[in-house]
């Protein structure tokens, strides 16, 4: 059974993640291509752990990752979403972190900037976050890339090697967006 709406953004609904979807997510999003320079894919245990913090972060702080089905087909095709750094080995524990991944068959359709652009609206007008970081690696083109067209900036003060990574990935890189950059951004936008 699908799980409640939490956002809806022009062609996506963004829900909490079930208890049931372990194999959602292995079938869609656990593939080489996807987990390319986040380590590899998971197991479905590492998967189902994934999904008990989700629903715990957003029992806990009210916010957390989901799944983003299109609206058009039914077919979940993001997990994405906000939850709190968590990383150890990262300076700026508890900061609000954002983070995405889609479905490769879906790659370049502006589903990763659509949903992660409701996210940001969502996290600064309705969670109070002072600033949003998103953590990835030199080598996530991609997505790092997709930060800068979210308007966030470089914070090389925030990077820290992560040896839980393979040794291309372990280097990992910080951006941010104060809710001041966010709001002149919105100012800015185009009618
Ligand atoms: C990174 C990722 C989420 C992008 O998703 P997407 O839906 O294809 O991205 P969008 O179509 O919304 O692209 C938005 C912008 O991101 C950037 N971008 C996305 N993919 C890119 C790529 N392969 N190369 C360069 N820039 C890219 C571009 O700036 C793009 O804007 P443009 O189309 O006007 O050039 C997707 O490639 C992915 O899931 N990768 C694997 C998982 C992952 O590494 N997630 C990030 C964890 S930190």
């Amino acid at each position: 059974m699908l799980a409640d709406i939490v956002l809806a953004t022009k062609r996506l609904d963004l829900r909490k993640i079930g208890e049931d979807q372990v194999d959602l997510h292995w079938k869609y999003l656990n593939s080489e291509a996807v987990m390319e320079r986040l380590g590899g894919p998971r197991t479905r245990e590492e998967l189902a752990k994934k999904h008990a913090k989700a629903r715990a972060s957003f029992a806990s702080d009210g916010f957390g990752f989901m799944f983003g089905y299109e609206r058009s087909t039914g077919e979940m095709v993001t997990h994405c979403g906000m939850k709190r750094v968590d990383n150890p080995l990262a300076a700026n524990q508890g900061d609000h972190e954002i983070g995405w991944l889609v479905r490769e068959d879906r790659w370049r359709m502006g589903y990763a900037e659509e949903s992660m652009r409701a996210v940001i609206d969502w996290a600064f007008e309705e969670h109070g976050a002072p600033h949003l970081v998103a953590l990835t690696s030199p080598h996530n083109i991609g997505s790092w890339k997709l930060m800068e067209k979210l308007g966030m900036e470089r914070r090389p003060d925030l990077d820290f090697e992560d040896p839980g990574f393979p040794a291309q990935d372990r280097q990992t890189i910080q951006y941010s967006i104060t809710r001041d950059q966010w709001e002149n951004s919105q100012c800015n936008a185009p009618a």
